[in-house]
């Protein structure tokens, strides 16, 4: 498949993963073959407990690691917090910021987000901006809009499509097993793909990966990442096993 986008697909695996799991990173590594890694770049995005173990042995494996959420500040009297420069030195090269479960268990708003956001591009960390709409915001005809008022508000003007990656992620299409029509991605991620142009410029707008998120299996990810401007895919629960991510990714072969 020729794509002028180089396709990436993030596993977060959230609050899941113990020790054990490197094991199981080991198995991620050992199936991103020749021909997979010349097709997609892939991420898992480990508990922070994780994060050094795995990024001590990413290195041959051909999958970057990135961190679940970070600080607005890089330092400071901030008790369970980690910062976007702790996060680069244990190793991770991108943190996402923004999940639906973040705004939601944490009360984080687009402003909150953006500063994150910010936080991750001082430290050279690529910021992975989370959107999505909740069922009632779906059901008002409200998406597009939703969708857009969170990219103003959460998305600094001087990133680019080098350390900026966009995850939609229908807040009711996270872990329920239930995935919007692939009309309905089409749709959002054009809406997405204008907004970006409009907030940091048409050239790295036109760059930057969105990718779709919620409920993605090895069972529906085909036509998802068939959708016009899907450039990957945000995994959760079918991220914890190395066998389902890589079907998943194996479909960009
Ligand atoms: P899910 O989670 O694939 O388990 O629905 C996706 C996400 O929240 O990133």
């Amino acid at each position: 498949m020729t794509r002028s986008i180089r396709p990436l697909i993030v596993g977060n695996w959230k609050m899941n993963g113990l020790t054990a799991s490197l094991n199981e990173f080991n198995a991620f590594g050992a199936g991103n073959d020749a021909a997979l890694r010349r097709a997609v770049d892939l991420m898992i995005c480990p508990p922070a407990t994780l994060l050094f173990a795995l990024a001590h042995s990413a290195p041959g494996k051909g999958i970057s690691i990135g961190a679940q959420d970070c600080h607005v500040k890089d330092s400071g009297a901030h008790t369970g917090d980690l910062s976007a420069v702790m996060l680069a030195d244990a190793g991770a090269s991108a943190v996402l910021v923004g999940h639906s479960e973040r705004r939601a268990d944490h009360g984080e708003n687009d402003a909150i987000v953006r500063a994150k956001a910010e936080a991750a591009y001082r430290n050279g960390l690529t910021a992975i901006v989370c959107v999505g709409e909740t069922r009632a915001e779906r059901e008002a005809g409200k998406t597009l809009s939703v969708i857009r008022r969170q990219l103003k508000g959460s998305v600094p003007e001087m990133m680019t499509a080098h350390d900026l990656v966009i995850g939609y992620e229908p807040v009711w299409a996270i872990g329920t097993g239930l995935t919007p029509t692939a009309k309905d991605v089409e749709e959002v991620h054009a809406a997405i793909r204008a907004e970006l142009k409009k907030i940091i410029g048409k050239e790295e707008g036109a760059r930057t990966r969105i990718l779709y998120g919620g409920s993605v299996k090895p069972t529906n990810a085909k036509e998802l990442l068939a959708v016009a401007n899907v450039d990957g895919l945000l995994v959760g629960g079918a991220s914890l096993k190395a066998e389902d991510f890589l079907t998943i990714a194996g479909f960009y072969r």
